[in-house]
This record gives structure tokens, C-alpha cells and sequence, in this order.
């Protein structure tokens, strides 16, 4: 009868130690099973962040030294826009900045009596993507993209470029054009476009394109009347993909 307790006794405690090892890998079961979705759900966010960070990079403009590049190798958001655009005239648009020194170099050419007007200012993507499309069915694209920018591409999409008076080279030689050739540095104004520096801006000559990029680096790519580039100053190509 004894005997029979103790084998009781035996069973209960063999099925109370199985018991409680059963409890005991349950449970360390789910706890790993949580860990793991952690782990997983961070990996995914760290995923999906660098591919934002990616996007962004290659959607966004270009800066060096705060400066904004727009050519053929360093194209623009087609949604961009500058947050401070004002009217020049009825037709033209431009940033705030580039208002107050065209302004001042217009004033300045008046005096002289001369007569310098903005023809061209801000322009949309699309408004630059109909520009280009009309140039390439009149010559080719092989000819408009040595005089025009593809949508995307053009510097008047960021509201610091004007094109002054008439837009060809009827304007070369005036006496305006030699003003603003020798004097638009000192309102913080750059010929964008120099002549005999095609292969490097990937544009032909252009006396009436001005841009705005502030008195310092205005006078620096001046350089005394031998004018310098973007690209030579900052190192960098212009060239489609
Ligand atoms: N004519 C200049 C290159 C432009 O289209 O922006
Ligand atoms: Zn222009």
C-alpha cells in the first residue's frame, strides 16, 4: 500500500516538472518571436528610410557653398518653385533678391541713358519643357540644346536668371549690352553664358542671360573682364546623362 503512495507521489512530481518545463518553453518561445518581428519592423524602417534619403538626394537642387547650380549634369524638381517670386513687369517674374539688384542696375542704366528691360524671368517646368519642345521641332535637338535648356535644366526655373531686351544676338554690341557685360557685376549679376566658354556651360554665348548670385561671387567670376564660369569656379561639368 506504501509502495503505491510513493509511485503516486513519483507521477506527480514527474508530471509537475513536465508541466512547468511545457510553461516554461511557451514562453520563451513567444518572447523570441516578439524579438524577432522587432527586429524585422526596424530593419524595414531602416530600409525604407534610406531609400527616402536616396530620393530626396537626387530629387533635390544642388548647392555648393550655398550657391544653387542648375546645368546639364545638375537639373531641378520639376514641382520647384522659389517661395519668393515678384513681378518685374506684367510678363516677368523673379526672386526677391534678383528684383532689388535689377532694379538697381536698371536705374543705374537709365541714368546713362540707356534702356534696359526684362524679357524673360521665372520659368515653370512646363512652361521651359514647351519652350524646348517648340526649339528641338524647329532645328533639331541637336542644335536647340546648344542655346536651349531641357525642362528640368534651365536656370530661369529658379527665378535668379533674367534674359534682358531682345533675346538674340541683335543685342550683342549695343551699347546696353556692353553695360551689363561690364557693369552687372556690381549688382550681383553674372553673364551665365560667356563667349568662347560653350564646351564647358554646354551653351552658346548669351550677352542678354544674366543671374543673380550676390556682389562677392559676382566680382570673383567677373575677374576683372575675363569672365569665369560656374564650372570652372566650382569644379563642376555640364553634360546630360
Ligand atoms: N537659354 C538658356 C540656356 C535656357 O534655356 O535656360
Ligand atoms: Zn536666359
Amino acid at each position: 500500500m506504501k509502495k503505491k503512495w510513493i509511485i503516486y507521489l513519483l507521477l506527480i512530481v514527474a508530471l509537475t516538472i513536465i508541466s512547468i518545463l511545457i510553461i516554461f518553453i511557451v514562453l520563451k518561445n513567444n518572447r523570441d518571436n516578439n524579438v524577432n518581428l522587432d527586429d524585422t519592423y526596424m530593419l524595414d524602417k531602416k530600409e525604407d528610410t534610406s531609400s527616402e534619403d536616396v530620393s530626396k538626394i537626387s530629387e533635390s537642387p544642388k548647392y555648393i557653398d550655398n550657391v544653387i547650380i542648375v546645368n546639364k549634369s545638375y537639373p531641378l524638381p520639376r514641382d520647384f518653385v522659389p517661395d519668393n517670386l515678384v513681378s518685374i513687369n506684367e510678363r516677368v517674374q523673379v526672386t526677391s533678391e534678383t528684383y532689388e539688384a535689377f532694379e538697381l542696375l536698371q536705374s543705374d542704366a537709365i541714368a546713362l541713358g540707356l534702356n534696359i528691360y526684362a524679357s524673360s524671368g521665372y520659368r515653370s517646368y512646363d512652361i521651359q519643357n514647351d519652350i524646348y519642345n517648340n526649339y528641338v521641332n524647329l532645328d533639331g535637338q541637336e542644335i536647340a540644346d546648344t542655346y536651349s535648356a531641357r525642362a528640368g535644366y534651365s536656370e530661369h526655373q529658379t527665378g535668379l536668371a533674367i534674359d534682358l531686351n531682345t533675346i538674340d544676338m541683335s543685342f550683342d554690341g549695343t551699347d546696353e549690352s556692353e553695360f551689363v557685360k561690364n557693369n552687372c557685376y556690381k549688382y550681383g549679376f553674372v553673364i551665365r553664358y560667356p563667349k568662347a566658354k560653350e564646351d564647358i556651360t554646354g551653351y552658346m554665348y548669351e550677352p542678354w542671360h544674366i543671374r543673380y548670385v550676390g556682389n562677392v561671387l559676382a566680382e570673383k567670376l567677373y575677374n576683372n573682364g575675363d569672365w569665369i564660369t560656374f564650372e570652372e569656379y566650382f569644379n563642376i561639368d555640364s553634360k546630360y546623362e
